[in-house]
Parts: structure tokens; C-alpha cells; sequence
């Protein structure tokens, strides 16, 4: 199924809502029509101005779209308003006169467009009515690339001339400029035409485009906002020579004026000719035969829009007999046997209301944007990400500013950049803030984070995030520790670093709102089972930078106890296979700091487990003994649970027989061993006791309770 969006009008100057639907509103008066077509010209007139000559656009493409689209419709409700040059029927835009004029024999055309399945098929009903019946043949599919239209002349087969499309009649010579694009090669082979104008895109490939904003950055400038407008400019320098050093590529996807050129019937066979003279043609391009193939392409290409090297924001759909092309003819401003399907924006232009820093578990502060809602990627986005005051700065956002806001696939939505143009002068650069939001502690640069991050151990937020990351799944795994009882616990000084959660106060918390008698048995539960987590979860748990779970893992194998750690040195842990110097320092540094040392003091008292399993120091306490797993265990997998049980010198068969000592039973347990376990009287344990066991060495015992449970 093809998505279904229509381009809304901007909200700064017109009246789109944050769905971002095409609703164009009740006017009252034809003053009022009158007066709206008239902005709207207006309006056009200057994004055009702003997109082709000055390669600045003031809006983002969808929006514009949306203007054009009003005033189409506008100017077909009334038909008395209606011109058929100017704003939103010109292609393009007058060339600019910093380059030599020249002027294409076959004009450079525009596509209509089509933003949804109905469009589209409302196209291809135009095109069955016009040719009366008459077969409309196969399609030809193409992805729409996001750069620039440029046709390149070629005589004799020498690369002679080059033009931009300009007003699609007239356009910039930027000869010099595309001799520099390697994919266009200066001379055809020896079967080269006597004439031939090859069409095409100029664009940045995305790894060019970030190369280039990188070295932008670097110099201390405003990165580009997009690959488009980064090829818009390349190409457009006055000193060839720039553009050189861009990396620009090229798309052939049609043919102007020829001479020598074979007759074909079709436009993939000219689009095959022109790959055969060495010129750039995508790959992707194909031939299908009916509008279902069209759709199913569209479906495909939507999937993939992320996994190109460049760029595409639609696919341009073709209809590959050019006898039929011929018949159907075009307006002035496009073909009728063509289309472009523009696929739903990932990009928008907002008004950016203001800017705030959060500051993150780790204590990092990341700016954010706050936005006037816009409809972007398929979502309606209010806040988005500038993320790190490097980057606030090289792209000097300021609130009052219109922006564009991109949010492409599953990434989080982002500000690219400032539209310049329509800043208030009155403006001025918005500062990172010197101190925390939380704890009003100053902010500090961390190096190798590469970021400006709250360091004050005590705020607030990261107390949370330690205990957030102590309590969670790969670490202590402590149920009913959500986000927001943290919060809660935190904010009511119930808890101060991790270690407090082994003393917590659950009288306190019974009095809680929203707690009783349950939660707070199930809290007592939850803490009680987690002192016998692994000691390579607790060391997780403990948040040392650069200690994830598997670093926690090798710490806990090699020196088998916490006491063995805390009395490394930094040599000793750096000897470990797989633990390199930077994660030695690290985690030397953070054992040697006398609070981490308090809480590490508290966690012993409170009874936790600071024994690891390594295999040397284990005493052989489950000798003689049989342990059969079922069912998957949250803290361990199978292989691991065999291991814990044989690490300690007993068995861990693979099914219950009269000689099995327990049954250790996790989430889906196998039925047969439950119920001959069950039948021969064999213990059945959980997690929690199976860690207790792999402790004690003893079997726990059942409570009468749970004895009489059937
Ligand atoms: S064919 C007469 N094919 O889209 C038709 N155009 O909105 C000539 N574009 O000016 C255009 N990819 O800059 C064609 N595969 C493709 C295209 C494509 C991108 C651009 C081109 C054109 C604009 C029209």
C-alpha cells in the first residue's frame, strides 16, 4: 500500500494544521480569494527567487509545494484569476547573471506531481481519456533524485557545452563547472552521435555531502542544510575549481537536442543508448507493465529510501512509448506523460520557539528545539534534537528563527538549520546555558564525550539514571523500579545512590499515593531476590564508564570477587584478555574513588553478591548433585546455567530422572519435566532459589505454603 499524504501550507504563512492535511479553507469574498492568490504569487515569486537563483531556499520543498498547489487551486475555482505565466507555471527560475546565457533548442521541462494513490491515478485517467482508447503500453519507473536539472551538450562526441535548466527556455552556462563531475566523461566513444544534449541530475552523493559539511564545519562556516542544496552551490561557483573539490556525480535520465541519434521506441532503450555511450544512468531504473508495477516499485523504493547513497524524495513515472509520449504532448510547463510521485517529506520549514537543554542520565546536556508542530516524516514533531552545543553553534539556530526540520526514517527528529533569510534582525545568538537545569551546578566540557555535561554527582537526574541502570534489566533486574516511581523514590529523598535500595524504607513507601500492602511486598520481593544477581550484573550495574554488560561479564570471570578487584591494580586489570588500558584506567579510577568505595562498603552489608564465578575459586558445593534447566532464566542463559551448576562440581542432564536433585524451572518450562519432576517428587525451583543454591549449595527449602499450593 502506498502512503497517503498530501503537502500542507506552511503554518507561517498560511493555515496548515499539525496533521499537515491539505485543507484549504472557506474563503469569504473574492476580495479575499483575490488577495490570497496575490500573497500567493507573491510568495512563490520570492522562494523561487530564493531556491534557483540564490541556492537558499526559504521553505522546504513540501511546503512550497503546498503554496503551488493552493494557487492551482485557487486559480481553477476561479478561473477569472487565472494567468498562465508567473508564479507556479514557470519552470524554474530566471538564470542568474553571473553566468552566460544560453538557450535550450528543446526547453527543459518541469514534471507534474502526485502526492498520494489517488493522484497518481487520477494521472493515469487523464492519460486513458486522452489517448482515446489507444493502449498506454508499459511504464518506466525512475527514482526522482534531489539536485539539480542540468543538460550537457555534446559535438562529435566532445563534451562542448553545459547549462542549468534556468526558466527551462534559458539557462547559466556552467561549463566549466560540470567538465569537473567524474561521471561525465569529456569525450563519447567513436560511436557518438554528431549532437547530442544529454539531461540529467547534478547531485551529492551523501557520503560527499557529509565530507563536505565536515570540512565546512571544520572552517568554522554553516554547514549546508541538505545534500541539494550542497550540489546547488557546488555547482554554481563562479571559480570552477571550488566545484572541483565537491565530489559532484550525475543521473542521465533524458535527452534534449540530438543529431545522428538512432530512432528508438521506447524511452528505456534511449535511456539504454545513453548508458552505452558511457554516460551515468541509475541502476534502478525499470520497465514495467501496468500501474500495479508502478505501485509495487513505489512500495519498494519508500522501503529503501534509507539504503542509497544519495538521495531521492520520489520516483518519476514514465510512460516508455514515445510514439504514445508524442501524442500526448505536454503544457507549457510539463509533460502529460509523465509524473512525479513525491514520497511524504522528511523535511519542513518551522518556526523554532525556543531552545532548552536536557540533561541526560549520564549527566550529558543535549539542546533541543521547541517547535510550532509540523508534519514531518509521517509524524506531527513539536521538539526536536540540535544535539551538542558544537553543533547548536556551527549551525546558529536562534529561537524566532524559521528552520528545517528533518526527521528521516526511524531517526529522531532534528534541526538542520536556520533559514537565514527570514531572520528578525533584532536576533541574537542563543547561549548554552552555564549551569545545570536540575541542579544548578555549572555545566562542564567532557572531552570524550564530546559534549558539555552536568558532573555534579549529586544532581538530581543522574542519581535517578544510576539507579534507573542499577535496577534494570541486564544489570539487578529489580522489578516495580519503573521511571517514574525512581523519580518519585528520588524526589521524596527516599533514595540517594544505589546502594539505599538495599535500606529502603518500604514503611515510608506504603504511605505512598497509588501504593499498598501488595506493591510494597512485591518491591520487598524484588530487592531481596536481586542481592543474589551475578557479580558481573552488579558491576554493570554500578555504571563505571566503559563497563557494559560483557566487560562486567569478564570482570567477574577473571577476578572472581569483588574484594579480588577492589584490590587490583590497574596493571593486573589491564592484563585481562579483552580488557584494553582505557577500561583498566577507568575502572581502577572509579573503584579507587573513596564515595564509590562507601557505596560499594554498603552494598556488601546490605548481603549482595560479590562473589563471581570464576571457575578456579569455586568451591565444588553442588557435588554429587543433578540440576536439570527448563524454561528460559532471566539472568542466565542455558549454557550459562550448565555451567554455574558443573563450575560447581555438579551435573546438569538434560532431562528429569528419579536421581535429578531439582528441577530449576524458568519462563515456558518444558511440560514433560515439569510433570515428572512433579510426579517423582522432585524440588522445584526458580530463579531466585537456583540462585541461592548455586550459593549455599542446599536445595531451598519449600515453604508450607507453597507445599500445599496444587
Ligand atoms: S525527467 C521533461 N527524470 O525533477 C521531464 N526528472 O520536477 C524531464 N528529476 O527538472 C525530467 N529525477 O530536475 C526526470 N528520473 C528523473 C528525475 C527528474 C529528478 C528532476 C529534474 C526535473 C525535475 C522536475
Amino acid at each position: 500500500m502506498v502512503p497517503h499524504w498530501k503537502p500542507g501550507w506552511k503554518p507561517i504563512e498560511s493555515r496548515m494544521g499539525p496533521s499537515g492535511q491539505y485543507a484549504p479553507q472557506a474563503m469569504a469574498s473574492m476580495d479575499e480569494v483575490s488577495a490570497r492568490v496575490d500573497e500567493l504569487r507573491s510568495l512563490i515569486d520570492r522562494h523561487d527567487v530564493a531556491y534557483f537563483e540564490q541556492d537558499a531556499p526559504t521553505i522546504a520543498d513540501p511546503d512550497y509545494d503546498g503554496l503551488v498547489r493552493e494557487l492551482a487551486e485557487l486559480e481553477s475555482r476561479h478561473p477569472e484569476l487565472a494567468v498562465d505565466t508567473g508564479a507556479g507555471h514557470r519552470v524554474g527560475a530566471r538564470p542568474s547573471e553571473a553566468f552566460a546565457p544560453v538557450s535550450h533548442a528543446v526547453s527543459m521541462m518541469s514534471l507534474d506531481k502526485a502526492f498520494d494513490q489517488d493522484e497518481l491515478t487520477g494521472w493515469y485517467d487523464r492519460v486513458l481519456r486522452r489517448l482515446d482508447g489507444n493502449e498506454v503500453g508499459p511504464l518506466t519507473c525512475e527514482l526522482k533524485f534531489d539536485g539539480l536539472a542540468v543538460s550537457v551538450r555534446y559535438e562529435n562526441g566532445e563534451m562542448v557545452r553545459a547549462a542549468t535548466r534556468g526558466d527551462g527556455r534559458t539557462g547559466e552556462d556552467v561549463s566549466a563547472n560540470v567538465e569537473t563531475i567524474a561521471d561525465l566523461p569529456k569525450r563519447l566513444g567513436p560511436d557518438a552521435p554528431s549532437l547530442i544534449e544529454v539531461r540529467g541530475e547534478v547531485y551529492l552523493k551523501l557520503s560527499s555531502f557529509a565530507a563536505l559539511n565536515e570540512m565546512v564545519v571544520a572552517i568554522g562556516q554553516a554547514p549546508y542544510v541538505n545534500p541539494r542544496n550542497a550540489a546547488a552551490g557546488s555547482l554554481r561557483q563562479k571559480n570552477a575549481a571550488v566545484t572541483a573539490t565537491r565530489n559532484l556525480s550525475f543521473f542521465s535520465y533524458q535527452m534534449g537536442e540530438v543529431d545522428g541519434v538512432p530512432q528508438f521506441g521506447s524511452h528505456h532503450e534511449s535511456l539504454q543508448y545513453l548508458a552505452s555511450l558511457g554516460l551515468p544512468v541509475n541502476e534502478h531504473a525499470e520497465t514495467v507493465a501496468s500501474m500495479d508495477g508502478v505501485s509495487d516499485y513505489i512500495e519498494r523504493f519508500r522501503l529503501m529510501r534509507h539504503d542509497l547513497d544519495y538521495e531521492f524524495d520520489g520516483v518519476v513515472i514514465k510512460i516508455d512509448d514515445l510514439a504514445t509520449q508524442g501524442r500526448l504532448g505536454a503544457t507549457s510547463r510539463a509533460p502529460r506523460w509523465a509524473v512525479a510521485y513525491k514520497l511524504p517529506p522528511e523535511e519542513r520549514t518551522t518556526k523554532l520557539l525556543d531552545i532548552h537543554v536536557s540533561i541526560g542520565p549520564s549527566g550529558r546536556a543535549t539542546p533541543f528545539a521547541r517547535l510550532e508542530p509540523v508534519f514531518v516524516g509521517g509524524v506531527t514533531v513539536s521538539t526536536a534534537t540540535l544535539h551538542n552545543e558544537d553543533q547548536v553553534l556551527a549551525k546558529d539556530v536562534r529561537p524566532g528563527d524559521t528552520v528545517v526540520v528533518r526527521r528521516a526514517g526511524d531517526v529522531i527528529p532534528e534541526v538542520v538549520g536556520p533559514v537565514l533569510a527570514d531572520r528578525v534582525k533584532a536576533s541574537k545568538p542563543w547561549k548554552f546555558p552555564t549551569n545545570c537545569p536540575i541542579c544548578d551546578q555549572p555545566l562542564e566540557r567532557v572531552e570524550d564525550m564530546a559534549a558539555t555535561a552536568c558532573v555534579n554527582v549529586s544532581c538530581p537526574r543522574q542519581i535517578r539514571g544510576r539507579i534507573e541502570h542499577f535496577v534494570s534489566r541486564g544489570a539487578m533486574d529489580i522489578e516495580g523500579f519503573g521511571e517514574s516511581r525512581v523519580d518519585l523514590f528520588v524526589t521524596a529523598g527516599l533514595l540517594g545512590d544505589v546502594s539505599d535500595i538495599y535500606s529502603f524504607d518500604l514503611e515510608a513507601v506504603r504511605e505512598m499515593e497509588g501504593f499498598g500492602d501488595l506493591s510494597v511486598q512485591n518491591l520487598r520481593l524484588a530487592i531481596a531476590e536481586s542481592r543474589a544477581r551475578p557479580l558481573g550484573n552488579l558491576l554493570f550495574g554500578l555504571r563505571i564508564p566503559h563497563v557494559g554488560s560483557t566487560n562486567g561479564d569478564l570482570l567477574a570471570t577473571s577476578f572472581g570477587s569483588m574484594e579480588a578487584l577492589l584490590s587490583a591494580d590497574e596493571e593486573a586489570i589491564a592484563a585481562i584478555d579483552g580488557v584494553g588500558p582505557i577500561i583498566a584506567r577507568s575502572v581502577f579510577l572509579w573503584l579507587s574513588n573513596p564515595g564509590n568505595r562507601e557505596i560499594i562498603g554498603r552494598l556488601r552489608d546490605a548481603g549482595v553478591n560479590f562473589t563471581g564465578p570464576a571457575r578456579s575459586e569455586l568451591a565444588p558445593i553442588l557435588e554429587g548433585m543433578s540440576i536439570v534447566v527448563t524454561g528460559a532464566l532471566e539472568g542466565f542463559s542455558r549454557d550459562d546455567a550448565a555451567a554455574a551448576v558443573s563450575d560447581r562440581g555438579g551435573k546438569s542432564p538434560g532431562s528429569v530422572s528419579k536421581k535429578t536433585t531439582a528441577l530449576v524451572v524458568g519462563e515456558s518450562p518444558g511440560a514433560s519435566k515439569l510433570s515428572k519432576a512433579e510426579d517423582f517428587g522432585i524440588p522445584i525451583l526458580d530463579e531466585a532459589e537456583f540462585s541461592t543454591l548455586l550459593k549455599t549449595g542446599v536445595v531451598p527449602a519449600k515453604t508450607e505454603e507453597e507445599g500445599e499450593t496444587p
